[in-house]
């Protein structure tokens, strides 16, 4: 049964995420899957969350709350959502967006307002960035896609200035009395959805997969305190299939 499996996999990650065994891909595979679904990825995430994500995506860059004339990283930026939406209600903050798919990046940069936002390749694993550089930190589902959380969360922390703020978006496993029709609805409907619209079932069951089997808000809360953070939180949403997190830097 495969909520059993999902249970098994949280059980190995409670400390370090084991290695993504759902879909057996390294980065070099993720980092392609996102190469290959960049054109319609956008269109795909309205209609899988029924147009919430635009919603998290401003509520991220609210809760990073970016001081004025400060600055803000969007690791994982993908086609740019977070960064936007911060780029909106920032207008004086110093925005910098990183990936590491060009084929993302490229999408992003060709969208409106893209040219006050400084896009940039990067590894999520090894920032290219110095330590205490940025005022607030924001991802929208990177982690899922790591094999190793606690460094993604730590060179995030790395690269904060102290009093700084982290926000995280991203999937988890669906809990509470409907879960097992959330997940049976999750299962069916991304791999149906990415034939449909993106004639590309493979990508989709990917996420499909990274999706299910993320670990609960509760043991990303556990990593990132490891990686130093306070005063974390989360919200879910969507029947409990997305999260919002946020959690400061001390100063
Ligand atoms: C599902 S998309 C999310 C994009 C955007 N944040 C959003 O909310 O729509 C995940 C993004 O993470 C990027 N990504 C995955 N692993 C990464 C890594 N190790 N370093 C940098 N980017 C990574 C992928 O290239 C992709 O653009």
């Amino acid at each position: 049964m495969y909520t059993s499996e999902v249970e098994s996999a949280e059980l190995v990650r409670m400390d370090k995420p084991a290695p993504r065994d759902w879909a057996q891909m390294d980065k070099s595979g993720v980092k392609e899957t996102f190469d290959s679904i960049a054109d319609y990825y956008d269109h795909m995430n309205r209609v899988m969350t029924m147009g919430r994500h635009r919603h998290w995506c401003k509520e991220v860059a609210r809760r990073a709350v970016v001081p004025l004339g400060g600055s803000l990283l969007d690791i994982a930026t993908g086609t740019g959502e977070i960064a936007l939406a911060a780029r909106c209600l920032y207008p004086h903050a110093a925005i910098t967006a990183a990936d590491f798919s060009e084929s993302m990046l490229a999408a992003a940069a060709a969208r409106a307002s893209a040219d006050r936002i400084s896009w940039q390749v990067a590894d999520a694993n090894s920032l290219p960035f110095a330590d205490e550089s940025f005022d607030s930190v924001t991802s929208g589902y990177l982690l899922r896609n790591v094999d190793d959380v606690y460094r993604v969360l730590a060179e995030q922390f790395r690269v904060l200035k102290p009093g700084g703020n982290l926000v995280v978006l991203e999937t988890c496993p669906p809990t509470g009395p409907l879960s097992p029709l959330v997940t049976l609805g999750v299962r069916l409907a991304i791999p149906m959805l990415g034939q449909a619209i993106a004639h590309d079932r493979e990508s989709y069951k990917y996420l499909r997969d990274s999706t299910l089997a993320f670990i609960p808000p509760e043991k990303v809360a556990g990593i990132a305190r490891r990686a130093g953070f306070q005063n974390v939180r989360w919200r879910r949403k969507f029947l409990g299939t997305n999260m919002i997190l946020w959690a400061r830097r001390p100063a």
